[in-house]
């Protein structure tokens, strides 16, 4: 498993949320870029990508493209639609269009403050991978779920249902987040959260086949900090992390990218 797992680039992802407007955006991510560097860090070995809210999008596609930062660029959703009457979406071509190479896709904020179910996850994954975007695509219990079935009947379920479109050999990433465990400060353990990550890469095996599943990452997401990375990286099925409040926090999120220091393995 550990060879599979090395071919696999860990990704560190920054979900902003609903935080920080365009000009702070451009002072953030000069700011990573920086820190990121003086650390020495390790660009090719693994990914920091940034998923700032729309409105920033373009002002940080255009400083990652003048000033060449390695950092990859997303966003937090998209619309099942290409165009059209539907007021407020945005749509995958558009994100294409500023150069993002991700889109997060079924958060639970949307699922549960927006209503979002598992058809309309299904087709924003179909959406964005139409577009050519790598939906990340997020799946987790919440406290009631953890009690009645586990932890990982619902992210199993969600996942199923999200890839019922995804075309064979499609690239997706897949983030276990714990609705539990989001803003908590209560992060799953790394045991809890590998459980979780290999029945998903069992589901990804099922739908789209071996191949694809050992090229997904799949990330784990909920209270994540410098202090808590290395115990996730160190599990077999966990390739990163989608992190949320610790994203906003320049040293905060550098040393969470600069894991393999303090992995020790
Ligand atoms: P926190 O890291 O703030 O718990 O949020 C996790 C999350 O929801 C990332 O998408």
């Amino acid at each position: 498993m550990a060879v599979v797992k090395d071919a696999r680039v860990p990704l560190i992802a920054g979900n902003w949320k609903l935080n920080l407007d365009h000009l702070q955006a451009i002072a953030f991510v000069q700011k990573l870029a920086w820190s990121l560097k003086d650390a020495g860090h390790d660009f090719d070995g693994v990914e920091v990508a940034v998923f700032p809210p729309f409105t920033d999008l373009r002002s940080v596609q255009t400083l990652i493209g003048a000033d060449r930062l390695p950092l990859g660029l997303g966003a937090q959703d998209v619309s099942q639609h290409d165009s059209g009457a539907f007021t407020g979406e945005i749509s995958g071509a558009f994100l294409k269009a500023l150069d993002c190479a991700y889109v997060i896709i079924g958060h639970s904020e949307r699922r549960s403050l927006h209503s979002e179910t598992d058809e309309v996850v299904a087709a924003k994954t179909a959406a964005a991978i139409k577009h050519k975007l790598v939906p990340v695509i997020c799946v987790g219990e919440t406290a009631d779920d953890l009690e009645a079935h586990g932890p990982a009947a619902i992210p199993i379920a969600q996942l199923t249902a999200a890839l019922a479109q995804v075309p064979q050999g499609s690239d997706i990433v897949v983030a276990y987040e714990p609705v539990w465990a989001i803003g908590s400060g209560q992060a799953a353990t790394p045991e809890q959260a590998q459980t979780v990550a290999s029945a998903l890469r069992s589901v990804v095996a099922e739908s789209l086949g071996a191949d694809v599943a050992a090229a997904t990452r799949i990330l784990y997401g909920g209270s994540v900090k410098s202090a808590n990375i290395a115990g996730f990286m160190r599990q077999s099925d966990i390739d990163g992390a989608l992190v949320g409040g610790a994203s906003l926090d320049v040293a905060e999120f550098s040393a969470i990218a600069q894991f393999p220091k303090h992995v020790g393995v």
